[in-house]
């Protein structure tokens, strides 16, 4: 059974076998996540997603779809890069970011990742209402556990950067902050 967790922590710091990153379309980086996974992850990381623009994405990544590479100096051992929905109050984007996340599963899956960190994606420059955020989140993780499709990954753990994001990712949970 895949074991949802949440924790207040760095995803940088963690030892999952992948971290996904809160990436934008261009893949080239940018600041939050994206800024702090390539930090420190070093230059390796960018030299992937460059590849991958110069091959297999030369317009970039698409919102809600999810890209591995190597997570570099990172203790990880890959970066699954995602990009999330800008949030806007006229248009729904749930699906979205809900995709974010299902895609950031399979792409574990594929990769054999026994374990996986989530950031809240799109809850920081891209606007997304924490709340809701985490409802979606988790929602999602459940939905694909409920479905079977989190075979062969063992825990999916959300690391969250404050008290407050900490605190609704676990109301969401219903628990202290995990669950079996
Ligand atoms: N570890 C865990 N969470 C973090 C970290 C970190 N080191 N740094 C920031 N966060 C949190 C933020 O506080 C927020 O709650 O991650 C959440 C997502 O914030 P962003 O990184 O801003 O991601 P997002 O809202 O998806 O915006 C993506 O921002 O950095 C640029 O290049 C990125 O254009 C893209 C956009």
């Amino acid at each position: 059974m895949t074991q949802v967790t949440a924790i207040e922590g760095d995803i940088t710091a963690q030892t999952t076998d992948a971290v996904v990153n809160a990436a934008n379309s261009s893949l080239l980086g940018g600041g939050g996540v994206d800024g702090a996974i390539h930090r420190r992850g070093g230059p390796a990381i960018l030299a992937a997603t460059k590849e991958l623009r110069a091959t297999h994405l030369p317009d970039g990544l698409p919102a809600g779809e999810a890209v591995a590479t190597t997570a570099g100096d990172l203790p990880a051992r890959w970066v699954i890069h995602t990009v999330g929905p800008v949030w806007a109050k006229s248009h729904d984007r749930s699906a979205v970011l809900a995709s974010c996340y299902r895609r950031s599963l399979e792409v574990a899956r594929e990769l054999g990742a026994r374990s996986i960190a989530f950031p809240a994606i799109s809850a920081g420059v891209y606007g997304w209402p924490m709340d809701d955020a985490a409802r979606i989140a988790v929602g999602t993780v459940r939905e694909e556990i409920a479905a079977g499709r989190t075979g062969g990954i063992d825990e999916v753990r959300f690391v969250l950067f404050s008290p407050d994001a900490h605190a609704a990712f676990a109301a969401q949970l219903g628990t202290g902050g995990t669950e079996a």
